[in-house]
């Protein structure tokens, strides 16, 4: 099938595109390189520099391309840069949103997959973990975006008549993903391979949902020909504390290092695991891999990519 992936020179769209092109599938990345990057896209995949806010580019490539299925996961994806500027947040995520699916439709797709976020649609939510069912209740401009790129594909979608599933991940980790995204995996990493000491946030004690980024990927896939019309959540469906996080990190890097405290984020909550029993039963998709075994490879990516006059492998850091 011809596939279009707006994002896909991000951490999760590149590895989407790396698992569509292994399922045979021919793959058109849109991206504006904002946050992504040309390394990450796959060159067997055609690549187009294009803004999802151009509602007549998006058009345009949506017809030349012909896509029989979109996967739309450009985004601003900060939610405290969400919160400093929610007009850019939902320009891009809501109004972004609108154009892919008006160029879906006028490409005559069969279906859109649109990327959500569990972490932040449900909110404050009661249950743990969280499953679908839950009120959507964000708490931040970047939730609303993608509560309204929710609704906005599922109207849409069905006036045109063409199939839609939402994806809405947990937090994911795993190769591509660079320090400005704030995700605590990737900055442990990068903050210990320049020989820094990072900092954990509030007690450390929070504990989420965190899902590699190839099971991401994989249940994209499995949403080609199913789960049509609904939401899945899309994560590991138990959590990980900071402080575990971090102990890991250091385990896997072969350092000992004290970290540096900070306050709690803004809005952070305390727990959350979100509940896959639905993408299991419908999309036949489970998290494949262990935290233990993503977060090495995870290392093994970014120990490969460290600059070696910054950090050389056989000397463990020690820091006090
Ligand atoms: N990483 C996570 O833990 C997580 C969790 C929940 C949801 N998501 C969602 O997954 C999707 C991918 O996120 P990611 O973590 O890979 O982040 P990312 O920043 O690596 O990917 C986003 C991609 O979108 C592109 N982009 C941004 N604005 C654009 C625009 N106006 N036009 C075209 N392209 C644009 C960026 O250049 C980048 O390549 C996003 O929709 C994000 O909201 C991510």
């Amino acid at each position: 099938m011809r596939a279009l992936v707006t994002g896909g020179a991000g951490f999760i769209g590149s590895h989407l595109v790396d698992a569509l092109l292994a399922e045979g599938h021919q793959v058109c990345v849109v991206d504006n390189l904002a946050t992504g990057s040309r390394v990450n896209v796959n060159p067997s995949a055609e690549f187009v520099e294009a803004d999802v806010r151009d509602l007549k580019e998006m058009v345009g490539i949506g017809q030349r391309f012909a896509p029989g299925i979109v996967f739309h996961l450009a985004a601003q994806t900060l939610v405290a840069r969400s919160a400093s500027d929610p007009l850019r947040d939902a320009a891009i995520n809501v109004l972004g949103t609108v154009n892919v699916v008006q160029a879906a439709i006028a490409a005559g797709s069969r279906k859109v997959v649109f990327a959500s976020s569990g972490g932040t649609v449900y909110g404050n939510a009661l249950r743990q973990p969280v499953p679908e069912t839950e009120p959507l209740n964000p708490i931040s401009p970047y939730g609303v975006s993608k509560v309204a790129g929710e609704h906005y594909v599922r109207v849409l979608c069905a006036q045109a008549g063409m199939a839609r599933t939402i994806l809405r991940y947990g937090n994911v980790y795993g190769p591509r993903d660079i320090p400005a995204s704030q995700h605590v995996i990737t900055a442990f990493l990068y903050t210990l391979l320049n020989g820094d000491r990072p900092v954990i946030e509030w007690d450390g004690e929070q504990a989420k949902d965190y899902v590699y980024v190839g099971d991401v990927a994989a249940a994209h896939v499995r949403a080609i020909d199913a789960g049509d019309g609904e939401a899945f959540n899309v994560a590991s469906g138990s959590e990980i504390s900071v402080n575990t996080i971090f102990r890991q990190v250091c385990e896997l890097m072969g350092v000992s290092v004290e970290p540096l405290r900070g306050e709690r984020r803004p809005g952070d909550v305390r727990r959350f695991t979100l509940d896959c029993a639905k993408a299991d039963r419908v999309l036949g998709w489970r998290p494949a891999t262990p935290f233990a075994d993503g977060l090495r490879q995870t290392v093994d990516h970014y120990r490969r990519q460290a600059d070696p006059r910054r950090y050389v492998e056989a000397t463990p850091i020690v820091f006090h």
